[in-house]
């Protein structure tokens, strides 16, 4: 038995909602082949993409998902073999690690009668990702499992909240240097005062309630960071030109993707995305960095 799944890309913190709030983008996507075996609790890994990723499963993040699958799956007599031909750049900030994570296991589950719940499928990829950025989040695994836009409320027990998907264009930069998740956590201040902390939330509050109204002007104003984007932009060259180069040519708002390097710009339309991109590819073609830009939606 073998079954085929796309594993969809996603932006997590969405500004403002650190490791809380996530969506998935149509593209791109992995594609991934699960094929049941008998061979008790092996787990075989090929991948026939470019990127030279490990393929021992303890060292890839889909092995290290499928591992928590079998033990957690209470019959001890099959195994799994694997093909994921990716198409998400490692490294990018668009949830790669992710899609391998909970593409490998919500694959599984199909291939055994959906034994899991959703909230086991995001609890087991957690495992995987884990192995790419050194902690447990699941603000990338959460809207590719659940597709559209998530809240993590909360990882004990694991608690997502879904809200409805509003009509937008997302822009997306990717500067090819390297930001390893990892690293950009290790910059993170442990503490913030109350002050900061409430302006934050009255940020994440007002931005869920825009996203759902599809109120573009609350979207907007809502889209500010006071905690991590002033310590994490240091990582992404001529971050507050290009920011402020998207604003002007019409981009409703937008950060760091996730820990970055990508940036990504919520758009009202197709035209102003059109705009943001082109203002994204002025600012980068001054650098010397090499980039990909793309204009994608939310997925539902
Ligand atoms: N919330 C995580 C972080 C996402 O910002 O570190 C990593 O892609």
């Amino acid at each position: 038995m073998n079954i085929k799944v796309k594993a969809h890309a996603s932006v997590a913190n969405v500004v403002c909602a650190f490791d809380v709030m996530g969506f998935a983008l149509e593209q791109p996507y992995d594609e991934m082949e699960l094929k049941l075996t008998n061979q008790v609790g092996t787990i075989n890994i090929t991948h026939i993409d470019n990127y030279q990723l490990p393929t021992q499963p303890n060292k890839n993040v889909a092995g290290v998902a499928l591992h928590a699958f079998l033990n957690a799956y209470p019959e001890k007599n099959i195994g799994f073999d694997l093909i994921i031909n990716k198409k998400i750049k490692p490294g990018s900030g668009i949830g790669s690690s992710a899609a391998s994570a909970a593409g490998a296991v919500v694959a599984a589950n199909q291939l055994v009668n959906n034994y899991f719940s959703k909230p086991d499928l995001v609890a087991l990829a957690m495992e995987g990702e884990a192995l790419a950025s050194g902690a447990k989040h699941a603000d990338n695994i959460a809207p590719c499992i659940y597709g559209g836009i998530t809240i993590v409320r909360s990882l004990s027990p694991i608690d997502v909240v879904q809200i409805p998907v509003p009509n937008l264009f997302v822009c997306i930069i990717h500067p090819q240097i390297e930001v390893k998740t990892a690293e950009a956590r290790k910059i993170l201040p442990t503490q913030i005062d109350l002050k900061t902390a409430s302006a934050q939330w009255a940020n994440v509050a007002a931005l869920v309630a825009g996203l759902m109204q599809n109120n573009y002007e609350t979207i907007s104003n809502s889209l500010q960071d006071f905690i991590i984007e002033p310590v994490r932009k240091k990582l992404i060259p001529n971050y507050d030109e290009l920011k402020i180069a998207c604003m002007q040519a019409g981009a409703l708002g937008g950060g760091i993707s996730g820990s970055g390097p990508s940036v990504f710009m919520f758009c009202k339309n197709e035209v102003d995305a059109i705009n943001v991109e082109k203002a994204m590819q002025s600012i980068y073609t001054n650098t010397t960095i090499p980039f990909e830009t793309y204009i994608t939606k939310i997925k539902k």
